[in-house]
């Protein structure tokens, strides 16, 4: 599928998605959902794929938002299925295998925020502006965003940010716990590709059942989390990257994993 309103770009391992539309601050309209989402599917199942940075093209704006144009055509009967699509996207992207990271480069308001959170972590640029302002435009957050912020930031922050919305800047961000790092903007690329760089050294199907875990085992009931880790424990110690990972710890060099 030839991109429109997307780019990726892969380098060594790590894919860059950027949302390109940067006369509308790179809003997302049907056909960036749709690319996204093509797009994501592909990074899932592509094995020359191990981590993703997702941005947008720019300096001003990670994404503004769902694009207000065609949310404002919608009928009762269109919007429920556009909130599913885009949901479905967002469910893609947390769902990957391998890590994902925002590179929230400046606004990621509305459906840009919710992207945002559907990242396992979120890098910020030092002017980026983040916030769920839909109830400003009589909707409410459609995306993820009523469900995924009280789970990121705790519900008492999450009913101030929808209730007010009010954005917030990148320092109060990290503060509340909505982004991991803040970066000067012209560092945040780079220093997102380092970290994900350190990343790539670790064992890949540990990385993989953390992200499971983590993700499937903080929705259930806390026993069955626990046993959800533990089953995924016993797993790894059947991989040959077990034996490298603590072989090399012993030997005092570092591990050469496999993947396997
Ligand atoms: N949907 C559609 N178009 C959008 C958009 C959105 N969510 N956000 C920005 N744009 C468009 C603007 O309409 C404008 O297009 P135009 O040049 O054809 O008029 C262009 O992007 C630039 O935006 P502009 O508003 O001129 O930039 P600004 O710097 O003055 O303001 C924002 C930036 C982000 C504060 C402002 O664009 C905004 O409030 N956007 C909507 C944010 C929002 O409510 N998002 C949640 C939607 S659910």
């Amino acid at each position: 599928m030839a991109y429109e309103n997307i780019l990726r770009e892969d380098e060594g391992g790590i894919a860059r998605v950027t949302v390109d539309r940067p006369d509308k601050l790179n809003a997302l309209n049907d056909a960036v959902i749709g690319e996204l989402q093509h797009c994501f599917e592909a990074l899932r199942d592509d094995d020359s794929v191990r981590a993703v940075i997702l941005t947008g093209a720019g300096e001003k704006a990670f994404v503004a938002g769902a694009d207000i144009g065609e949310l404002a055509k919608q009928t009762p009967l269109q919007a429920r299925p556009l909130a599913q699509k885009g949901q479905h996207l967002m469910d893609t992207i947390e769902g990957l295998p391998k890590p994902v990271i925002a590179a929230v480069n400046g606004f990621a308001l509305g459906g840009g925020c919710e992207l945002a959170m559907a990242c396992h972590l979120r890098f910020a640029s030092d002017n980026a502006l983040l916030g769920l302002p839909e109830v400003t435009l009589g909707i409410i957050p459609g995306y993820g965003g009523t469900q995924r912020l009280p789970r990121l930031v705790g519900k008492g922050r999450a009913m101030e940010l929808i209730l007010s919305a009010k954005p917030i800047d990148a320092a109060e961000a990290h503060r509340i716990g909505l982004v991991n790092k803040v970066f000067p903007q012209a560092e945040l690329i780079p220093a997102t590709e380092k970290a994900l760089r350190k990343m790539l050294g670790h064992g890949p199907v540990a990385m993989r059942f953390a992200l499971d875990a983590v993700n499937h085992g903080s929705e259930m009931p806390l026993a069955d989390g626990l046993d959800y880790e533990a089953t995924f424990f016993g797993l790894l110690a059947a991989t040959d990257d077990v034996k490298e990972g603590m072989t090399a710890f012993l030997e005092k060099r570092p591990a050469h994993f496999q993947g396997h």
